[in-house]
């Protein structure tokens, strides 16, 4: 029986996966390496090294070159993030979030994001939220499991009491390698191997969960 749902951030609660795109685009421009949303699809959902190594597609690069272009990408990112306000979540998150602790179950925010705090406090979202586990914890990033299974510890359950949200192909991986039970967001190509698949929250209840909550 699940008991704690764990929702992914980026693309799931929010839109700022669009931001995430953006802010390498920019970066990518400035350096003249041809980048769209296809070569972004890889991205989503994993670290910031991994995204540029994504980016730089093999281009070589100094230990320094990366840290600037990391230190660069992640200045333009917050820009875009510091004007969010609670408009900026997505249809039916909020109200799901709800649904879930009026029904007793605990709900966590697992993000490889190090800008979780500053996101979640523009949304406004912490009394809605038992734990949050982000990129700025001592452990992998997805697809490894660390994430998910330190949050599982922090509420107090087991892996298999657990239900992970995400609209990445890493954080299904991240979560089926933890033991827990998967929702994927977004099209079959991306999150097709989820235990269960809806294209977004939007108008989305604990009721329509029934398959993947028993
Ligand atoms: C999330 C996003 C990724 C992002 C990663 C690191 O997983 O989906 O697109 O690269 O977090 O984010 P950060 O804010 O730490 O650069
Ligand atoms: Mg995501």
């Amino acid at each position: 029986m699940i008991r704690a749902v764990l929702f992914d951030l980026d693309g799931v609660l929010t839109d700022t996966s669009e931001y995430h795109f953006l802010a390498w685009k920019r970066l990518a421009d400035e350096l003249g390496i041809p980048f769209d949303r296809q070569d972004n699809e890889a991205l989503r959902g994993v670290s910031r090294r991994e995204s540029l190594l994504l980016l730089l597609k093999g281009r070589p690069a100094t230990e320094e070159d990366m840290q600037a272009w990391m230190e660069r990408k992640n200045r333009y990112y917050v820009e875009y993030i510091s004007q969010m306000t609670p408009e900026n979540l997505l249809p039916g998150a909020l109200n799901l979030l709800q649904e879930l602790r009026a029904n007793g179950y605990k709900t966590a925010i697992v993000s490889s994001s190090k800008n979780t705090p500053l996101v979640l406090e523009r949304l406004n979202l912490a009394h809605w939220i038992d734990a949050v586990v982000d990129g700025n914890a001592p452990a992998r990033s997805k697809p490894a499991p660390d994430l998910f299974l330190l949050a599982a510890e922090r509420l107090g359950v087991v892996p298999q009491e657990c239900l992970v949200v995400e609209d990445a192909a890493a954080g299904i991986d991240a979560g089926h390698a933890a033991g827990m039970r998967t929702l994927g967001l977004g099209p079959r190509e991306r999150v097709g191997h989820a235990d269960m698949v809806l294209p977004d929250l939007n108008g989305v209840h604990l009721a329509d969960l029934k398959p993947v909550l028993e």
